[in-house]
């Protein structure tokens, strides 16, 4: 709460966001540096993926077949991932994030958790799937998240690779006044702790062609939410 205490002082100055103007950094580092907000932070966004991966499975579950290996980037504690693994034993799936959300976290037979920076590199895969992530970015950072994943999916001769997100979408045919309160709720949220925000097809569109990749196709989900399969 504090981020939308320092309104009237951020516009002001010249920090990236209110979170910073409140808490002297970015919501990300400063999950890095307080365990209880990691961890309150993680389990949020793993009770979240227990309803969308039964969703996920019962209306879209043919996005994720023939599929060998998929990284699940900025995957948190894995709670998606996990059940992907399970669904699809012999799929090798890659839990992705920052060192400090994954340090200590036990894998399986077909899952693993790898320490890093999206920004950097992202490891390679069939598949890449973007769970909430895209909406906490600006227009800039996601193509550039966007075109780390396009090299993850290029590598080792990787033909017919696919990065799978799983976001908002403005305006979907479902759309209706609870959906336009959800949207300003997130919109608030992301205005105020980090630079991202919720986007309509074609400006998601555009950050897709930007970003180097040629087609995409969106499957619905649940209300709000698609599925957007990015084509390279
Ligand atoms: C909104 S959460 C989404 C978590 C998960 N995908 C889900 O939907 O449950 C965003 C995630 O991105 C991760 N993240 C932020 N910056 C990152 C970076 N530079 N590289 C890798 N992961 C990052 C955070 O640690 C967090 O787990």
């Amino acid at each position: 709460m504090e981020a939308l205490q320092c309104l009237s002082t951020w516009f002001q100055n010249e920090d990236l966001t209110a979170f910073n103007t409140g808490h002297g950094k970015c919501a990300w580092e400063l999950t890095g540096k307080s365990a209880r907000l990691n961890n309150l932070f993680n389990e949020a966004m793993a009770s979240d993926s227990a309803l969308a991966c039964g969703v996920v499975m019962k209306k879209c579950k043919g996005v994720f077949e023939g599929l060998k290996s998929l990284v699940d980037v900025g995957g948190g504690t894995g709670a998606m991932a996990k059940c992907i693994a399970e669904t699809f034993p012999t799929m090798n799936c890659t839990v992705f994030d920052l060192p400090h959300v994954v340090s200590g976290l036990q894998g399986s037979k077909n899952l693993k958790f790898v320490g890093g920076d999206m920004f950097e590199s992202v490891p390679s895969a069939d598949a890449i799937l973007l769970k909430w992530i895209l909406h906490d970015w600006n227009d800039e950072e996601c193509v550039k998240i966007l075109k780390r994943c396009k090299e993850a999916i290029g590598r080792n001769g990787n033909i017919g690779g696919k990065v799978i997100i799983m976001e908002m979408i403005l305006g979907n045919q479902n759309w209706d006044e609870k959906s336009t309160e959800t949207q300003l709720f997130f919109d608030l949220f992301l205005m105020t702790c980090v630079t991202g925000r919720e986007r309509r097809e074609d400006e998601w569109a555009k950050i897709f062609f930007a970003a180097g990749f040629s087609n995409y196709k969106i499957n619905p989900m649940l209300g709000v939410r698609g599925l957007i399969e990015v084509y390279p």
